[in-house]
């Protein structure tokens, strides 16, 4: 029996994968999130799976090398919070690619029509008999420009709808897809181009802070600022004082930098601390959800089988090139994967 033991496991989680275990895996679900503090937990496990927001640093990395732990099994795309150059040699990383990359940029549309047409305010006003449209203007999306980084799976699909508006999409990948129809830019131009900028690339040395005060003082006043990627895409100061500034118009979060100890929890009798993200709830064309993009059923049922599959293959020692992820995937050249279909 392989013994994995499953970090910030919630109740929809807890769900679908006791619908997949078998008498092959065993899933010990702890409700913590793994971080030095809570890496003892796995101790006697063979492998750990975890989500955005644990925390697997070097410390943590050392302490379940120390352990005997084999893999470590991401239930999502993203692996910016796990320090995969410190796994390097010792553990192996895998991950889920793609779940539903149409919950995410579905979620990314909802955000940006609910934000421009304030649906969120006209819900609040009509349960209350407040039949006043003041303050509900929006704009028409059709022949706006949208910009969209990053056009891998979930950009795409985002990109897809954004056409179904028949808005004008312009994108920026340093990695552009071949044969294409996306005319893509480069980032300047996009940023001086767009009505609404969509972030639809990973979290890396390259992108974080990629939208700070330089670059929105290269963007249109009133701009439209969509993040259902990673928090650490924006930089949360520079965007709150662009807010207050009417530099830009809207911002949709699905993701904050600083998510990690607040997102995913009921906080409602708590008082926050973190004073960034109170005063960005507390603006009216400021809609954050917590990092739930993903959250659909098909993308959970998704997640479930690829991690299953994953914890499979790597201990029947099949290759999985796919899903395995090391700190050279963002430096394609190095890529061992080329070579022998696993990183090291
Ligand atoms: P993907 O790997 O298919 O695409 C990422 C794209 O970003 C690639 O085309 C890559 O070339 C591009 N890229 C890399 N460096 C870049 C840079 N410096 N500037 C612009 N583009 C760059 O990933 P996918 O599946 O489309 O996911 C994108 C991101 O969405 C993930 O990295 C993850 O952070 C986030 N995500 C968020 C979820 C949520 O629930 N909010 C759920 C799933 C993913």
């Amino acid at each position: 029996m392989i013994k994995v033991a499953f970090f910030d496991a919630k109740k929809y989680d807890i769900e679908s994968f006791e619908r997949v275990k078998d008498e092959n895996i065993g899933f010990t679900f702890f409700e913590v999130r793994l971080t030095i503090d809570t890496v003892a937990l796995a101790q006697g496990f063979d492998a750990v799976c975890v989500f955005v927001n644990d925390d697997v640093n070097a410390e943590v990395i050392k302490v379940l090398h120390e352990y005997g732990i084999k893999a470590i099994f991401l239930r999502c795309a993203g692996f910016n919070n796990v320090d995969t150059k410190a796994c390097f040699g010792k553990i192996h990383v895998y991950r889920v690619p793609a779940y539903s990359p149409y919950a995410v940029a579905e979620h990314a549309m909802s955000l940006l029509l609910t934000s421009n047409r304030r649906i969120h305010k006209a819900y609040i006003r009509t349960r209350d008999n407040n039949f006043s449209l003041e303050g509900l203007t929006g704009m028409d999306l059709y022949g706006k420009t949208v910009g969209v980084i990053g056009t891998g799976k979930i950009g795409r699909i985002f990109i897809d709808i954004c056409r179904g508006f028949k808005m004008n999409v312009i994108a920026y990948d340093p990695f552009p897809m071949p044969n294409s129809d996306i005319h893509y830019v480069e980032l300047d131009e996009l940023f001086a181009q767009s009505d609404i900028i969509s972030l639809h690339c990973p979290l890396s040395e390259s992108t974080k802070n990629i939208i700070n005060k330089d670059s929105i003082a290269k963007m249109k006043k009133g701009v439209f600022i969509v993040n259902t990627s990673r928090g650490g895409l924006v930089n949360s100061n520079d965007l709150l004082n662009a807010i207050k500034e009417r530099k830009v118009g809207a911002a949709c979060l699905d993701v904050y930098d600083e998510e990690a100890n607040i997102f995913y929890n009921d906080k409602s009798s708590h008082i926050l601390d973190d004073d960034v993200l109170r005063n960005l709830i507390s603006m009216p064309n400021v809609i954050v959800t917590s990092h739930q993009a993903f959250l659909t059923h098909e993308a959970l049922g998704n997640i479930a089988d690829t991690t299953k599959k994953n914890i499979e293959l790597h201990f029947s020692n099949q290759q999985n090139p796919d899903n395995e992820v090391c700190y050279h995937c963002y430096r394609k050249e190095q890529c061992a994967k080329k070579r022998n279909n696993k990183c090291f």
